[in-house]
């Protein structure tokens, strides 16, 4: 339910975001729930079904690439058919009027591609690349469906060294993709405006991003379903849904711009 004082802050919102020149977004799990996928912590969360410290990090996966894999065959067929909510749909069309200058995204269910989002950095990598950790060769999904088929090994393996190949999404313990991960520390920084958008803000080192932006003088407005640590500096904070509370921006801020 929305009550008046989000009603005042999402009209708020609105009036900064058509002042700004250079508004950002940072998504995390919590922009997808609605679209089925799961957040990783709290009640529902997936690391309630599968332990972090089992499925979730580096080490344990170069241990036992196997168990990951089998986690992954599970999980993959929701996070491929997903389908993009009106969150996702309300920041593209933000994009598409020239207001949100780009996403930045701790997801890796490719909703903001599918919803037509096109700056989009996913600082967690992807579900539809896959890399293997020895020689770093680089394979699409259609590539590891034609190795799946040929050979029915799991994990498959590297065609150049035979190596257990990996999705290449980031797990923890692992660095973060040197480009979207610098392209995106710049883009806070310069940020006039960051939008955080269902994220707990508690995964490092995302999770300090809107320091950089608060550091340099720009709005933070963060978006959450609960607290987060930065809630406290932040200059607007709506704790609610982001399915509910972007599609109310973005029709306030069209009610705005064209009356
Ligand atoms: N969809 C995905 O791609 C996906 C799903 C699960 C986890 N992850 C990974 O999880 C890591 C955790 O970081 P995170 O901060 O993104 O996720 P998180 O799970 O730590 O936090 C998600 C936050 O969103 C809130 N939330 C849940 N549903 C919401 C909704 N409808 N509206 C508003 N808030 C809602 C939760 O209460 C939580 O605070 C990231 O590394 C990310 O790669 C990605
Ligand atoms: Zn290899």
């Amino acid at each position: 339910m929305l009550d008046l004082k989000d009603r005042i802050k999402i009209q708020k919102i609105s009036t900064y975001l058509l002042d700004s020149s250079n508004a950002i977004a940072l998504t995390g799990a919590g922009i997808s729930t609605n679209s089925g996928i799961p957040h990783f912590r709290g009640k529902g969360g997936i690391w309630d079904i599968y332990k972090p410290e089992i499925y979730g990090n580096i080490e344990a996966y170069q241990k036992n690439p196997e168990k990951f894999w089998k986690m992954a065959e599970k999980i993959a067929p929701k996070l491929f058919s997903a389908k993009p909510n009106p969150g996702h749909y309300a920041l593209a069309e933000l994009e598409k009027m020239n207001i949100i200058k780009g996403i930045i995204t701790q997801n890796i269910d490719q909703l903001h591609h599918k919803a037509g989002s096109i700056i989009v950095y996913e600082v967690h990598g992807n579900i539809n690349h896959f890399i293997c950790l020895n020689c770093k060769k680089t394979y699409s999904k259609k590539e590891i469906s034609k190795i799946k088929k040929k050979n029915l090994l799991i994990p498959p393996r590297c065609k150049i060294c035979q190596s257990p190949l990996k999705p290449s999404v980031i797990l923890f313990g692992e660095t973060l993709p040197s480009f979207e991960y610098f392209k995106s520390k710049e883009l806070v920084a310069k940020a006039d405006i960051l939008l955080v958008a269902g994220s707990s803000l508690s995964v490092n080192p995302i999770a300090t991003f809107p320091l950089h932006t608060l550091k340099n003088g720009g709005k933070l407005i963060i978006i959450n379903d609960e607290p987060t640590y930065l809630d406290d500096k932040a200059d607007i904070v709506i704790i609610n849904k982001t399915e509910i509370i972007l599609p109310l921006i973005l029709e306030q801020i069209k009610k705005e711009r064209f009356k």
